[in-house]
């Protein structure tokens, strides 16, 4: 049976696919969804009212929150009973709303911590990062502009700095699979920009789902759209015909 559905992802080239999802807290349906899939190197943009389920999906994926019901498959993978740490060895790598990076560390140290296979009590046994590392970091954060920050306490980055030094994180971490919730949240437009542009570029070599409530942002990175409502998936497509549904102009585009 696993085999089976292994080869079936495969084939379909889906990086990620929920079945029959249920979520429930207390008796109170988080997410309820049929069906969700999302290809390889495809960003997809999950748009929906505060409350619709946007963080619990991407936790389900992550293995952050347990379904109550229902199936999760990652790159062809079932994960519904993994836990997060296998999920994140697989190719799962995490931004969360809040950044979260360590404050008292500097952007180079973040970037370093963040390199594959650093959080783990081998660390002081891997020995430095390589000359290839070190030259894909300094890339990474002279695309953000960070470069000048190199050796500045994170606790001292603005807002948007803190942003883009997680996504950098992020990528030097180099998942298969990228879950970005609410990049563009309390930036300036200039770093609105910043930003869409890096997602954009990420495309080329990740999966990306990407978690927005910026309406101008979605229609510059997203080609297909997922609507999130009260846990369900009220509409699916671009962003023209997602902007036309009915239903979706009174949960969400309407307010
Ligand atoms: N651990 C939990 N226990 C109980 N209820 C929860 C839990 N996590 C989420 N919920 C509830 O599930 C619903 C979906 O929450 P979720 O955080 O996924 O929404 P969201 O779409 O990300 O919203 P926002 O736009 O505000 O970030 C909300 O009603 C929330 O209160
Ligand atoms: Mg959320």
């Amino acid at each position: 049976m696993v085999a089976a559905a292994h080869a079936a992802d495969v084939a379909t080239g889906h990086m990620v696919v929920l079945k029959d999802v249920l979520v429930s807290f207390d008796g109170f349906k988080a997410l309820d969804i049929k069906a969700f899939s999302v290809d390889c190197n495809e960003l997809r943009v999950v748009i929906g009212p505060n409350g619709a389920g946007k963080t619990t999906l991407c936790d389900v994926i992550s293995g952050k929150t347990r379904v109550t019901s229902g199936k999760v498959h990652f790159d062809g993978v079932d994960t519904t009973h993994l836990p997060d740490v296998e999920i994140a060895r697989l190719g799962v790598g995490r931004k969360f709303q809040t950044p979260t990076v360590f404050d008292s560390l500097t952007v180079y140290e973040n970037m370093e911590l963040a390199l594959p296979g650093r959080r783990n009590v081998w660390r002081n046994l891997i020995g430095s990062e390589t000359t290839a590392q070190r030259e894909q970091i300094f890339a990474l954060l002279n695309r953000v502009n960070l470069l000048p920050d190199l050796n500045t306490p994170a606790k001292y980055l603005s807002h948007g700095q803190r942003q883009w030094l997680e996504i950098s994180m992020l990528i030097v971490a180099d998942p298969k699979l990228l879950l970005v919730d609410e990049p563009a949240a309390g930036l300036t437009d200039r770093e609105t920009d910043l930003t869409a542009e890096l997602l954009l570029e990420l495309k080329a070599q990740h999966t990306l789902i990407v978690i927005e409530h910026d309406m101008d942002f979605v229609r510059r990175i997203g080609k297909r759209i997922t609507v999130l409502n009260e846990g369900k998936v009220l509409a699916d497509g671009t962003m023209d015909e997602v902007q036309k549904d009915p239903a979706v102009i009174e949960a969400y585009l309407g307010r």
